[in-house]
């Protein structure tokens, strides 16, 4: 069910000075980025070894990072964990009553199909389950 970490989400205040910091000082390499108007956010995904950090920059303050920037500041927003298979991890985890944000899982970063795990269910922690594009990078 769960491989890897698949990324880490942190949520930035300025996507330039996090690029800065996070590419340019730690030297994590940009792998992909995306604009999601529909969601409010601009997303960067920097390699990390198998894994990788996606920085999260709100396209304004009325947009769910944006709220989460607001309430909590820059920092840590979620935890993505790589699956094979998300449905039958998204049905195992509804049976053991866990709540779920996402009961069927939608498109997410690079075609991915992505589903978020409420935090109340996971110790406080934003959770996202992935599952890689076929034949695509994981
Ligand atoms: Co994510």
């Amino acid at each position: 069910m769960i491989e890897a970490i698949d990324h880490i989400g942190i949520a930035v205040a300025d996507m330039q000075s996090a690029l800065v910091t996070y590419r340019d000082c730690l030297g994590l390499a940009e792998v992909g980025r995306e604009r999601v108007e529909r969601q409010g956010v601009e997303a960067i995904m920097l390699e990390c070894g198998s894994s990788h950090v996606e920085l999260l920059a709100a396209l304004g303050p009325d947009t769910p990072v944006g709220k989460y920037l607001v309430k909590r500041g820059p920092g840590i927003h979620h935890v993505a964990y790589r699956v094979d298979d998300i449905e039958r991890t998204l049905a195992q985890i509804v049976d053991q009553g866990v709540r779920v944000i996402d009961s069927e899982p939608r498109i997410g970063f690079g075609g991915s199909k992505v589903a978020f795990i409420h935090p109340a269910s996971v110790g406080g922690v934003l959770t996202e389950l992935v599952e890689p594009p076929r034949g695509g990078e994981s």
